[in-house]
């Protein structure tokens, strides 16, 4: 098992499988001038198989989510997954995509042994869209979400961060148009997270300004049962059966009940997103260390994770790695 000292035990881990993306959305990356990693530095796709196996079978995880960047630019993607869906237990395997290209992809990822997918899309407003993310690639997302719904990666998940000036307003448009299309949405706090290092704590929307604003059009009601490790608070929208997730990542933290850990696309171990120290799994991989020698590796990365983001400490400081080269 993948146990720390609190504790917490990890059967959640995600990988990167890039840290490039066809998208510069301002709260992850800047307009340009981001250097990617080098080829020779990215784990071969026989090499994140390998150590997802691993994970699944000396480890405990049970669920393995495919991030970027963007991780449809990941050639190999619908490989690793077949491979992926074909280990001993099986793993849920899901993937968190800007949605870009799946219309092409969906029902190839959902025949290789895909589970679900989350879609990250903040606005209705392809003129919004395009200053948020730089890119005027609306209309791709909105044809991604129908293909994956289609080829039925459900729940299809939709991720939306709000940023003031931008789509701050948009939270009762984005529930009503997604419980409309029987897509599952869930608000994203802002992270500190982007490249630029431009976020600030003030100003930011709040879990709280976006649940008001839902109950200016929608009743609201908490869900029974226990929040457990889920990041997301969920609540029924009117009634049911539709839900609606927040996740407050920075004011309403879920720290204490984490189950992840990560494997950035150049194979470093990372026990939290806001984790300021990695841990080299790639060295040993490649100078042929056998799988419990990788196994012990990442116990002992997990041993030492924190009790939490360290957000609150006035000595936080912003990861080196932007949210593209961690994953979500
Ligand atoms: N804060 C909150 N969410 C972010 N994401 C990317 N950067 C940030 C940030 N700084 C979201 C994306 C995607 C998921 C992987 O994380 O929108 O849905
Ligand atoms: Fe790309 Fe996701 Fe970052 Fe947007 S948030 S630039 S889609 S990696």
């Amino acid at each position: 098992m993948l146990i720390d000292t609190y504790g917490r035990v990890a059967t959640d881990l995600r990988v990167s499988l890039t840290d490039r993306c066809n998208l510069r959305c301002t709260y992850c990356m800047p307009e340009e001038g981001l250097s990617w990693l080098a080829k020779p530095d990215l784990l071969t796709d026989e090499e994140i198989v390998r150590l997802v196996r691993v994970a699944v079978t000396a480890l405990g995880v049970t669920e393995v989510r495919f991030t970027g960047g963007e991780p449809l630019l990941r050639p190999g993607l619908v490989g690793i997954v077949q491979e992926c869906a074909a280990l001993e237990p099986r793993p849920q395997l899901s993937l968190t995509t800007n949605g870009i290209g799946l219309g092409r992809t969906a029902a190839a990822l959902k025949e290789a042994g895909l589970d679900r997918v989350n879609v990250s899309l903040d606005t209705l407003r392809p003129e919004v869209f395009k200053t948020l993310t730089r890119r005027d690639r609306h209309q791709d997302v909105l044809a991604g979400l129908a293909a994956a719904h289609e080829a039925g990666l459900t729940p299809v998940k939709v991720n939306s961060v709000l940023m003031p000036g931008h789509n701050a307003d948009e939270a009762p448009d984005l529930l009503a148009w997604a419980v409309a299309h029987d897509y599952e949405l869930r608000f994203i706090e802002q992270m500190p997270l982007d490249a630029q290092h431009g976020w600030k704590r003030e100003g930011m929307i709040t879990a709280g300004d976006i649940l008001a604003s839902l109950r200016t059009r929608f009743t609201l009601t908490e869900e029974a049962g226990e929040r457990g490790s889920a990041p997301a608070e969920r609540w029924l929208v009117d009634g049911g059966p539709h839900r609606v997730g927040v996740i407050g990542s920075v004011t309403r933290p879920f720290c204490a009940a984490c189950d992840r850990t990560r494997l950035t696309a150049d194979g470093q171990i990372r026990t939290c997103l806001f984790a300021s120290e990695e841990t080299d799994l790639r060295a040993a991989l490649r100078s042929g260390a056998p799988d419990e020698e990788l196994a012990r590796i990442w116990r002992q990365a997990m041993w030492g994770k924190k009790a939490g983001s360290g957000l609150d400490d006035p000595s936080f400081l912003q990861p080196q790695r932007p949210m593209s080269a961690i994953g979500g």
